[in-house]
C-alpha cells in the first residue's frame, strides 16, 4: 500500500459515461406519478419544465449514459477531482482506520453542485432553452447553476430560502457575478410564495417552498425551463462522476473502502459517490456497507414515512414515492441549508427501503465540532451540511480505536465551508443550539399525504 496523501488522476482519466443504478436495481422504483391522474407520467408531462434528454435520463434503465463532450470539456476545469488519505486526521484519532476523502470543493462554486449543473444547462442551451428557474438552499446549488449560465450563455433565476439569503449574502453576491437574479424565498413574485407569506409572514422558507416557486416560474414563459439541483434520478445519475472516479483513485492507494458516506439532504453527493460502488457491491458480492447521513432536525430516511408525497409546498410537482415528513414540512433554521428537505430522493429512498443503505443522523453541535476536528487535522474547512459526512466518518474511525479494526473509511467531503463562516462563527460564540424537528409538525404534514396512489 503507498504512503501518499492524494491520488490524483489526470484528464484522460475522466469518465466517459456516468453510471445508472437504475440499470441494477434488484427491483424497479416505483413509477413517478401524475398529481392530477395518480397515473404514471409520460415523457410529454415533463416537457414543459425539463428539455428532452434530460427528461430521456430520468426514465433511462440503460447503465452507461455519455458524458458529452461539451460537458467533460467544462469538468476538465477541476475533475477529475482529488481524492485524499487523511492521514493527519488518523493520527489526531489515533485510530487504525483508513480514511479516504473525494473532495468536490475544488470546483468554481466550491461543492458537487457544478457536476450536475453543467449538463443541466447544456443540455437546455442545445434545446433553446433562454432561461432556467431554480431554487438554492445553501446557496451551493443556485451558485453552481449560475456559472454553468454563464458558460453556456443562459440566463438564471434562482429562489433562495429565507433563511440562508439572510445567513449567506456572499453566496447571492456570487451567483449576480455571474450574471444571475437571486430572490429570497418565499417572495411575494409567485403565487407559491405569496400564499405561505399570507399565512406565516415571518417564514423562514424551506426547499419545498422555494421549488415551488421556482416551477411556477418556469411554467410562466415558453423560452423558460426548470432545473433542480438533487432528488431525482438525472441529477444523482450527473454526480456517478465522482463514485467512478474515486474507484480508479482507490486501485492507485491499493485499497476498498469497507463504509462509504455521505450527507444527505436530497441525496445527490451521497448518491455520486457510492452508487459506483454499489454497483460493483452487487456484481462482486462484496461487504462494502453505505451510510447516508442527515441532520437529527430533518430526519427524513431515519423519522420519515415511505410513501408518495410532492416534491414541493405547492403541490406543482409530480409525485415521487420517497421517504418524506410531508411536503407541508418546514425543518428548523439549522445552519446546514442544504439538507433541509423534507423528502429524499427515490433512488436513495428505495435502496434504503431494500436495506441497501443503512441512514442515520446526528446533531449540528456535534457535526460541527467534528467539521473542525478534520479543518485542524486536513487544513480544509468543510460546508456544514458536508459536516455530517465528517462525523459519521470520525464516529467510524473512532469505533475502530475501540476495536482495533483497521476499515477503511470513505466520505465525500462535498463542499467547503468558506461562504458559511457565520455558522462557524456563532458556533464558536456559543450561539448555537441543537435544534429538534417539531414531530407535531411532521405528524401534521404526514396526514396530508396524498391519497389514492
Ligand atoms: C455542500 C452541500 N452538500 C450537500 C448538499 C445536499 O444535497 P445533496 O443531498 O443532493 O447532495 C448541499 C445542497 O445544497 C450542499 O450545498
Amino acid at each position: 500500500m503507498s504512503d501518499s496523501v492524494k491520488y490524483l488522476l489526470d484528464e484522460e482519466h475522466l469518465p466517459k459515461h456516468w453510471y445508472n443504478i437504475n440499470a441494477d436495481l434488484p427491483e424497479p422504483l416505483a413509477p413517478v406519478l401524475h398529481p392530477g391522474t395518480k397515473q404514471p407520467i409520460t415523457p410529454d408531462d415533463l416537457a414543459p419544465i425539463f428539455p428532452r434528454a434530460v427528461i430521456e435520463q430520468e426514465m433511462s434503465t440503460e447503465r452507461e449514459i455519455e458524458i458529452p463532450e461539451p460537458v467533460r470539456d467544462v469538468y476538465r476545469q477541476w475533475r477529475p477531482s482529488p481524492l485524499f488519505r487523511a492521514r493527519r486526521l488518523e493520527k489526531a484519532l489515533d485510530t487504525p482506520a483508513r480514511i479516504y476523502y473525494k473532495y468536490e470543493g475544488v470546483s468554481p462554486a466550491g461543492s458537487h453542485k457544478p457536476n450536475t449543473a453543467i449538463p443541466q444547462a447544456f443540455y437546455n442551451k442545445e434545446e433553446g432553452v433562454k432561461r432556467i428557474t431554480t431554487e438554492t438552499g445553501a446557496g451551493q446549488w443556485g451558485s453552481s447553476l449560475s456559472l454553468a449560465g454563464s458558460m453556456f450563455g443562459l440566463e438564471i433565476l434562482v429562489y433562495m430560502v429565507k433563511v440562508s439569503f439572510n445567513h449567506k449574502p456572499y453566496r447571492r453576491a456570487f451567483m449576480e457575478t455571474f450574471g444571475a437574479q437571486c430572490i429570497a424565498s418565499p417572495s411575494d413574485t409567485t403565487e407559491a410564495g405569496r400564499a405561505v407569506l399570507a399565512e406565516h409572514p415571518d417564514s423562514t422558507g424551506s426547499l419545498g417552498i422555494a421549488i415551488s416557486e421556482a416551477v411556477e416560474a418556469a411554467v410562466q414563459r415558453d423560452d423558460t425551463k426548470y432545473a433542480l439541483g438533487s432528488v431525482l434520478n438525472h441529477v444523482l445519475l450527473h454526480q456517478t462522476v465522482t463514485g467512478l472516479e474515486a474507484i480508479e483513485q482507490l486501485q492507485m492507494a491499493d485499497d476498498y473502502p469497507d463504509l462509504v458516506i455521505g450527507c444527505t439532504g436530497g441525496g445527490s453527493n451521497f448518491a455520486g459517490l457510492a452508487f459506483p460502488f454499489l454497483h460493483q457491491k452487487l456484481r462482486d458480492d462484496l461487504k462494502t456497507e453505505f451510510i447516508a447521513v442527515e441532520p437529527s432536525a430533518c430526519p427524513t430516511l431515519t423519522k420519515g414515512q415511505f410513501a408518495y408525497d410532492f416534491g414541493d409546498t405547492a403541490h406543482l410537482t409530480p409525485l415521487v414515492k420517497m421517504y418524506t415528513l410531508g411536503s407541508g414540512f418546514v425543518p428548523p433554521g439549522f445552519h446546514a441549508g442544504g439538507l433541509r428537505y423534507h423528502g429524499m430522493a427515490p433512488q436513495i429512498s428505495h435502496l434504503a427501503r431494500l436495506g441497501m443503505i443503512s441512514p442515520r443522523s446526528y446533531n449540528q453541535l456535534e457535526c460541527f465540532d467534528a467539521g473542525i476536528r478534520f479543518a485542524k487535522a486536513e487544513g480544509i474547512l468543510p460546508a456544514p451540511e458536508a459536516n455530517h459526512a465528517v462525523r459519521a466518518a470520525i464516529h467510524e474511525a473512532e469505533k475502530c480505536r475501540e476495536t482495533g479494526e483497521s476499515k477503511a473509511i470513505l466520505f465525500n467531503l462535498c463542499g467547503h465551508g468558506h461562504f458559511d463562516m457565520q455558522a462557524y462563527m456563532d458556533y464558536k460564540a456559543g450561539k448555537l443550539k441543537d435544534l429538534q424537528y417539531d414531530e407535531g409538525e411532521a405528524a401534521m404534514a404526514l396526514a396530508g399525504l396524498p391519497s389514492g396512489c
